[in-house]
């Protein structure tokens, strides 16, 4: 089957794909529990992997239940790797910026995001990340929580099948910034994440698709809270 994409509402979305050994579920930033706008519950989703980018409640709030209950394994910086470890996770894979590892579903690889990192109770989280994986012959690009920077050009330079960038504005890069990003990384598809959950990051995603149509070269799709896309 193709990669199947599910946006959980705010950052938070699920992957399925098939690995060289089966099927994979990963989980990038799951914030369920505590979100206005997630369409499950943590005891609800299934797991193999948990990718998160930064130590904010909003990416890591249902990390650590959700590695628990399923045995997933979590991908993340050394910071936040040490400090899921004392709250129970048994399986983690630290990384750093630009550092990447092989995993049963494909290639991982930690990129830049310009934003800050604390975890829920005040330790340092270390350096906020992206990511960008390989799998089932796709390149898929999380940006995550960040401002637009220039250097992802150089993460279009790998050749992107498809781009999830924030949109929500005031936390993160908002639309119009997040239109300069489409043309440096030049995906084939890019989704819209991180909005809509609250009032501050309110957006007009159909407006923002329109822009997409005709600013740019990538065909945006818009989901609702637990709708899928095939890729
Ligand atoms: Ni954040
Ligand atoms: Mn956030």
């Amino acid at each position: 089957m193709a990669i199947e994409l599910t946006w959980l509402g705010h950052g938070s979305w699920s992957i399925a794909l098939r690995g060289a050994d089966g099927q994979h579920t990963i989980l990038v930033d799951p914030f369920l529990d505590d979100s206005p706008a997630a369409p499950v519950r943590s005891g609800d989703v299934a797991a193999d992997t948990i990718l998160v980018s930064h130590g904010h409640f909003d990416h890591i709030a249902d990390a650590a239940k959700i590695a628990k209950r399923t045995g997933a394994l979590v991908i993340s910086n050394f910071e936040i790797c040490e400090w899921l470890t004392k709250q129970g996770v048994e399986r983690t894979h630290p990384h750093n910026l630009g550092g990447g590892s092989q995993q049963k579903f494909g290639r991982v690889q930690l990129t830049l995001a310009h934003h800050s990192s604390v975890l829920p109770d005040g330790t340092y989280g270390g350096n906020p990340s992206g990511f960008l994986l390989w799998a089932d012959a796709k390149k898929l690009y999380f940006a995550c929580d960040t401002a637009l920077f220039y250097d992802m050009k150089l993460v279009g330079e790998e050749g992107i099948d498809v781009a999830v960038l924030p949109i929500g504005d005031q936390f993160t890069m908002g639309p119009a910034d997040s239109i300069r990003a489409i043309k440096l990384l030049t995906p084939k598809v890019v989704l819209p994440s991180h909005y809509n959950t609250w009032p501050p990051i309110a957006q007009d995603a159909g407006r923002w698709a329109e822009r997409v149509r005709q600013e740019t070269s990538a065909e945006p799709r818009v989901l609702s809270p637990g709708e899928k896309t095939q890729l």
